[in-house]
């Protein structure tokens, strides 16, 4: 197994393949990404053998940007009989298990890409789990406990008769199936960007940090909010929310009594006199560059400590684009003497755009 696939969005097929090259690059390690357009994912190929498994445990996954999910996996595994995939799937994982604890196995999960073509794979990838975990768990495996410290199995159809079979570490893989957050949308809510916000805030925010980071009695302040869906998001959390945007906030934000709307533009507005905002978000469709240096400013002029904002991302050399984005804001911090967190995802509820988060500590 000396192959990763890397999960993406549709038609990120380039941006995963460059940022996999480049992150492996920086780990000594080289290879080659195969990419095939809008299959939503990539098989980035390692030159040394056991050199996918080093990538797994040592490229930090919160770390990338386009890839939704990470894992090792074999060579494809083609023509599987209709009548028995189980077998060789099996015989494949025993070729592994000299150099892999299987033992340490928490979990299956067998899956597709995020296509419309392979939507008609997933029955069927259901239905397969259960014999195919029956298989496996008469083999020893599948029973770990220790959920952190475990591995997690996948099956990666791509074929109703071919699929890949690989493994991710738990503690360095998304915990979704697909890598895929399920969320529902909530029916008060102003827009279904809310979706965004509530992801992001999932992905980057610790569950047992949430309610200290936001809570009751914070200030929000949110560039570019109407009709109001991440406005809302932060209402929903106890915290007072300075609407910014010419447009029209949803009229359930106002009754709330937690929201001013500000009807200005969102490059000029400074937080009221003494208040300082706990936190920004900003989903204005504007360039990037602009973006990023509005944020620098409002952290270096510590108008808020923390902030969640979407990059735009319209033009052709997304990656090249994100890169400079995030490279300009981490030295403007830098060299103003702040230490920071930064994390940017491409989120399963962005679709031409990245979401970025930032917190702030003075050294
Ligand atoms: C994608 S929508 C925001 C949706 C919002 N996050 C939600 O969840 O409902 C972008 C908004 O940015 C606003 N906008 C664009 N440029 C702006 C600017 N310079 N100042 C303030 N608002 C701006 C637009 O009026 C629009 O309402």
């Amino acid at each position: 197994m000396n192959k990763l696939a890397l999960y993406c969005r549709i038609g990120f097929e380039k941006e995963t393949a460059a940022e996999i090259t480049e992150k492996a690059a920086e780990q000594g390690v080289f290879g080659f990404a195969r990419v095939k357009e809008n299959s939503g994912y990539v098989i980035f190929e390692c030159y040394q053998p056991g050199e996918a498994d080093r990538l797994a445990r040592e490229i930090p996954f919160t770390q990338l940007i386009f890839a939704r999910q990470m894992i090792v996996v074999s060579d494809l595994l083609q023509d599987l009989p209709l009548t028995d995939r189980i077998t060789p799937i099996v015989q494949k994982y025993q070729e592994i298990s000299p150099h892999l604890n299987l033992r340490q196995s928490t979990e299956l999960r067998v899956e597709t890409a995020d296509t419309n073509e392979a939507k008609e794979l997933s029955a069927f990838c259901r239905k397969f789990t259960v014999p195919l975990r029956q298989a496996l768990k008469k083999q020893g495996w599948l029973n770990f406990k220790s959920i952190k410290s475990g591995i997690t199995l996948h099956c990666l159809f791509v074929q109703s008769d071919a699929c890949y079979a690989g493994y991710s570490y738990n503690r360095n893989h998304s915990p979704y199936f697909m890598g895929i957050p399920r969320l529902k949308f909530p029916p008060e809510a102003p827009s279904r960007s809310t979706l965004k916000l509530e992801e992001a805030i999932l992905t980057f925010i610790p569950r047992e940090e949430e309610s200290k980071r936001l809570s009751e009695g914070m200030i929000g302040v949110d560039l570019g909010a109407c009709p109001g869906g991440w406005s809302y998001q932060l209402v929903k959390r106890g915290l007072f929310v300075y609407a910014v945007d010419h447009g029209k906030m949803a009229a359930s934000l106002h009754d709330t009594g937690r929201i001013e709307h500000c009807p200005e533009d969102g490059f000029k507005f400074q937080p009221p006199k003494r208040k300082k905002a706990d936190w920004l978000v900003c989903d204005m469709v504007e360039q990037p560059s602009r973006i990023v240096a509005l944020i620098g400013k409002w952290l270096v002029n510590e108008w808020c400590r923390e902030t969640i904002f979407n990059l735009k991302l319209p033009m052709k050399k997304r990656y090249a684009e994100v890169r400079l984005c995030l490279q300009k804001l981490s030295e403007q911090l830098t060299q103003n003497g702040f230490g920071f967190q930064m994390q940017a995802k491409h989120l399963y509820h962005d679709r031409e755009e990245i979401t970025v988060h930032v917190r702030t500590r003075r050294h």
